[in-house]
This record gives C-alpha cells, structure tokens and sequence, in this order.
C-alpha cells in the first residue's frame, strides 16, 4: 500500500458517540486504520482482500477488492472530518453513511436492470458496495482525463444514457465528465448519491419538478463538456424533448 493509499485510509473515520446527547446528525468520530477497513469490507463478505485505492473523495474512497480472486471495485462512505478541527473530527453517521450507500446500490441495480452502461452491481453493506471493476491493469479514465478521438459518436452515447436512465426514472443530479468512464469503447456512467428516482407513483408531479434542475444541468454539462470537441448540443431543446415526452408518459 502506497503513502497515499495509507492517506486515504486515515481520512475513514468511525463513529465514536453522539456528541453531548444533543439531538444532531452529526458525531464524533474517530480513525480507523487500514487493517480495520480491511477487516470491515472482509468480514462484511464483500471482499476476500482490498488491494489498492482507486480515488479518494469529499464522502467516498473507492478502492480495488478481490473476491475470489475476481476484481471488484469497492466504494466505501466514509465520515466527513473537518480539516481545521483535526483532534475531534465532525462527520455524518454511520448510519447516515449506510443509508446514502443503500439509495446509491439501488439506483445502480435499477439502472443495470434497465440495460444502462454502468458497474454491475454486486454486493452492499452497511457503508459500503462493490460492483465490476472498469479497467483492465489499470481502472478505465474518466472523459475529464482522456482525449477523445470519435467525440460524436461518444456525444451520442451520453445523450442515449441521459434519455435511457429517465425512461428508467432515473435521473443522475451529478452527471458530469467526472462520472463517466470509457471502458472498451463505450461510456459508463457512475456516481449516484444524488440521483433522483422517480419509479414510484406518488407524489411523482411534485418530485419530477424538482429533479427537472438536475436535469437539466446534467444535460448542460454534458453540452458543455463536447463543446471543446466543436460537437454541438443543444441542452435547451433536449431538456424540453424530454421533459415532455416524461410528461406525456409518466404524469397525468
Ligand atoms: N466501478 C468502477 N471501476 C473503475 N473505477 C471506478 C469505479 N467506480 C469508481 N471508479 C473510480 O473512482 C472514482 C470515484 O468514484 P465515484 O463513484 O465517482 O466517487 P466520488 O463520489 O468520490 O466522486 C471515479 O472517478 C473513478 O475513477
Ligand atoms: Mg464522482
């Protein structure tokens, strides 16, 4: 395990006790170290053995697992820590972190049910998920570190995966060059704590018109990311195409 990997597995932190009784999401937490990571995701069954760290992020690491001796990628939610703060540590709990990668794992298989390009999903636990690894000897890029060489027909791909999740009900909230991969030629799209699912039919006029936001920035980001290629898309109009066939379909 690298320096940096030891970094990341510092910044996971546990849960210790809830601050002073007082009635708040937050706690204090304390360190694990990386041998208590490892023995979480083990003994959780996700993983016979974690590897190496893929990233690390502001809620999430995601590392590289083996499970009988297949790679997995495991994502694992950890608590916040608070950078001027160091001694007591303030971060979400765990069963908040539980419950973010439980909304997370479920998108995920709906998504894959629904035939979208993303990880398959595997296994979740507590904090924690593993799904297929995207990679070969190393984990597939992000379009934010690659330089395309057929960006229309990749442009095409991301509008498909946009239309696709909301004919799934499945809107992202955070689709970005940042979370989407290309792996053999076709664009993955990962990362979703903020999706929005809209399956269920209560009150689905209400939250359609807040997902309705994250649409279409999701929609302007993925214009704005194939305009440095000169490929063009209007979001406007897409937005507006499928918004109202949604509309049409789905809400009364
Ligand atoms: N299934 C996967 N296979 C390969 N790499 C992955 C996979 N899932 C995530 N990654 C890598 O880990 C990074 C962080 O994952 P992501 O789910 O986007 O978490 P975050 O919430 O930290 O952005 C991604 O940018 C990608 O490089
Ligand atoms: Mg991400």
């Amino acid at each position: 395990m690298s320096g940096r990997g030891l970094a990341s597995v510092r910044s996971f932190w546990k849960r210790k006790n809830l601050r002073d009784g007082r009635r708040s999401r937050y706690v204090e937490v304390e360190e694990v170290s990386l041998d208590s990571l490892r023995a979480d995701a083990v003994e959780n069954g996700l993983v016979d053995e974690v590897v190496s760290v893929i990233a690390t992020g502001k809620e999430a690491d995601v590392y590289v697992g083996l499970w009988k001796k297949i790679p997995l990628a495991l994502k694992i939610y950890r608590l916040h820590k608070t950078p001027h703060k160091k001694k007591s540590a303030i971060g979400y709990s765990v069963d908040l972190m539980g419950q973010i990668a439980a909304n997370e794992f479920t998108i995920l298989e709906k998504a894959y049910r629904a035939g979208i390009p993303v990880p398959t999903p595997a296994r979740r636990a507590d904090n924690m998920f593993t799904m297929r690894f995207l990679g070969d000897e190393t984990n597939a890029r992000r379009l934010k570190d690659i330089d395309l060489d057929k960006p229309e027909q990749y442009a095409k791909q991301a509008l498909g995966i946009v239309e696709k999740l909301l004919d799934a009900f499945i809107v992202h909230g955070d689709l970005s060059e940042y979370n989407m991969l290309l792996y053999r030629d076709h664009i993955f799209v990962i990362d979703f704590p903020q999706a929005v699912d809209l399956s269920s039919r209560p009150n689905r006029h209400r939250r359609f018109e807040d997902a309705k936001p994250l649409l279409r920035r999701d929609l302007e980001n993925v214009a704005r990311y194939f305009s440095q290629y000169d490929v063009e898309i209007d979001a406007p109009a897409e937005y507006d195409l499928l918004t109202t066939r949604f509309e049409k379909t789905h809400l009364d």
